[in-house]
């Protein structure tokens, strides 16, 4: 028989699900099987909110949609309980919502640095608490936590985003230890993918698509990634092909680290 993934009758939850690669993680998690929450600061009326429920849909799976900002103090712990009222528990969190604040060690000032940290570091650490009481009580559950590959090596002008995301791995690893064996916890760390997020990057160039043609050939496989292909990484952390997954983060980028040329 050949392998497959099932994960019907499971429950993900999904942060930033409005744009980017938190559209491919709810779209494959849903084409696996799972019903799915999902949230970012868009109303439930907005064009992008209803994309994430007629994806989620299209397969014949429950969704669920909260207006979140999870940088706020009680907005993890909010969306949690309204995701387990709506949908009845949790096997699998992915906690993607994140954006890029790219400054300078020197231009960086305190507002900017205070939320980065509530965005790209704490918010993710509020979701873990709030989820794991319901996640323990799931099936092969999994806390999926998404870093960087900024947090293994980064390029000038990119603090403190990288500051953040190298936490990030750090907190996988406390979250694992005394999370096991119930919840598994697990980082990922994406290179370049072709996002909203990824394009406002490219906008600060003088020639935007002139940069992008530069970054694709400095990947072996020869492009920039998708947000569908981080969504089939956690399909698998999220089965039970993943059981001795933990504690880790895995770098998703098109072998673009291992590139030591210019
Ligand atoms: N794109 C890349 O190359 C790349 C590489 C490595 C890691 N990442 C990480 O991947 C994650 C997603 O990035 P992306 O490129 O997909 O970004 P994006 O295209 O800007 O999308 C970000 C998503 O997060 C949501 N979001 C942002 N701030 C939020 C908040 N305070 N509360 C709730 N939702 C919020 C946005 O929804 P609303 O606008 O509706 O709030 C949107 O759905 C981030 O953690 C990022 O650091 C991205």
């Amino acid at each position: 028989m050949a392998l497959s993934i099932d994960l019907g009758g499971r429950v993900a939850l999904v942060t930033g699900v409005t744009d980017g690669i938190g559209v491919g993680i709810a779209r494959k998690l849903a084409e696996a099987g799972c019903d799915v929450a999902g949230c970012g600061r868009r109303d439930a009326g907005s064009g992008q909110a209803r994309r994430f429920v007629s994806i989620v849909e299209g397969f014949g799976r429950r969704a669920f949609y909260a207006e979140t900002d999870v940088s706020e103090r009680e907005g993890p712990r909010g969306f949690v309980d309204a995701s387990v009222d709506a949908l009845g528990r949790l096997d699998v969190v992915v906690s993607n919502a994140g954006r890029n604040v790219f400054e300078g060690v020197d231009g960086c000032d305190e507002a900017q640095w205070h939320a980065c940290m509530e965005l790209d570091l704490a918010s993710h650490w509020r979701l873990g608490k709030a989820a794991y009481p319901t996640l323990r009580q799931g099936t092969d559950s999994v806390f999926v936590i998404n870093s960087s590959n900024h947090a293994y090596s980064t390029l000038p002008g990119c603090f403190p985003y990288n500051v953040a995301k190298a936490g990030l791995i750090a907190m996988a690893q406390s979250m694992a230890l005394e999370w096991g064996p119930d919840v598994r916890a697990v980082g990922l760390a994406p290179g370049f993918i072709d996002t909203p997020g990824g394009d406002r990057w490219f906008g600060t160039f003088d020639d935007p698509a002139g940069k992008r043609r530069e970054v694709e050939r400095a990947h072996p496989v020869g492009r920039i990634g998708t947000p569908d292909e981080i969504g089939g990484v956690c399909v698998f952390l999220a089965s039970a092909y993943a059981r001795f997954v933990s504690g880790t983060t895995i770098l998703i980028d098109g072998g673009h680290a291992a590139n030591m040329g210019w």
